[in-house]
């Protein structure tokens, strides 16, 4: 497993993310999404992603009460858009992952510049927990969309993370093409945000024998820090860590021979 620098956010990372959107379609306890997530945790990865709305912050809290926390990044996430509603969400999210601090904290599903000026309440909240030590990092994902709200995520002095969607074809992406899309990508890499892609297999919608190749594909992706995968089966991390791990011996090549 590679392990990298998340942008200028002094976080470490390893380069798949363990997007845990859906494990709760096939853990049905949260001592089993714990399970599936400490098995990840054995194979090396070691950034997790969740949020409020998924409802698999249990599953990852029952994980995290087993584990040294410094062991693991827990990105996590809530759509709310005013203080009093952010700050609740805050709360909940350190009381189900069993935690004192999120690592990174993001603004759920930005899709719009309006809308990102919509959160500046839920924003007061996210600061004042990080000035409280509650949060390490703020950031946004952007879920589908592209143009002018990569525009405004990435000037937000505050944002220092995007998940953004990306992936071979630019399938499911709103707004403007695959091309330009990964310029914004660049621009945002460039300036030491931290990048995170998701939607690589495009949700899982494409024939199983793509999978290999879309997956590569991410993790192919210079701009890309963290690969975020919907994992929600045990051979699902034995494909990715080993996608993971030819991806990391090729870049070290390329390294050296550069
Ligand atoms: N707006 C947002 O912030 C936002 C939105 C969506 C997702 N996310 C995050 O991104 C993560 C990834 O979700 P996504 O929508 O981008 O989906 P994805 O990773 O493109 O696809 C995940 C789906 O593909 C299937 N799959 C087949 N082989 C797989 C493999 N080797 N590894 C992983 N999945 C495999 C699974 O579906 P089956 O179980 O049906 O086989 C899985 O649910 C989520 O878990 C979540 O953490 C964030």
């Amino acid at each position: 497993m590679e392990y990298l620098s998340y942008g200028k956010t002094g976080l470490e990372i390893s380069r798949l993310c363990f997007g845990a959107g859906r494990i709760k379609d096939t853990c049905d306890t949260f001592e089993a999404g714990a399970k599936l997530m400490l098995r990840a945790l054995d194979e090396g990865i070691t950034f997790w992603d969740t949020a409020e709305g998924y409802k698999t912050q249990p599953h990852l809290g029952e994980a995290v009460r087993q584990i040294p926390r410094h062991k693991v990044v827990i990105q996590t996430k809530n759509g709310a858009k005013d203080y009093e509603n952010a700050a609740a969400s805050i709360t909940r999210s350190l009381q189900e992952l069993k935690t004192d601090y999120v690592d990174v904290l993001l603004l759920h599903g930005i899709s719009t510049p309006e809308d990102l000026v919509s959160r500046e309440g839920a924003l007061d909240a996210y600061r004042e927990a990080k000035d409280a030590g509650k949060v390490r990092v703020i950031g946004c994902s952007t879920h589908v969309y592209t143009g002018a709200v990569m525009d405004a995520v990435i000037d937000h002095p505050e944002i220092e993370v995007i998940l953004a969607t990306a992936n071979k074809e630019g399938r499911l992406l709103e707004g403007g093409s695959l091309d330009r899309h990964l310029e914004y990508i660049r621009r945002a890499y460039d300036l030491g945000k931290g990048i995170s892609i998701m939607k690589v297999i495009a949700a899982g919608e494409i024939p199983e024998a793509d999978y290999s190749e879309w997956i590569e594909w991410g993790f192919n992706l210079d701009t890309a820090h963290a690969i975020n995968l919907g994992i929600t089966e045990y051979r699902h991390i034995t494909l990715d860590v080993k996608l993971a791990g030819a991806s990391a011996r090729r870049r070290v090549i390329q390294h050296k021979a550069a």
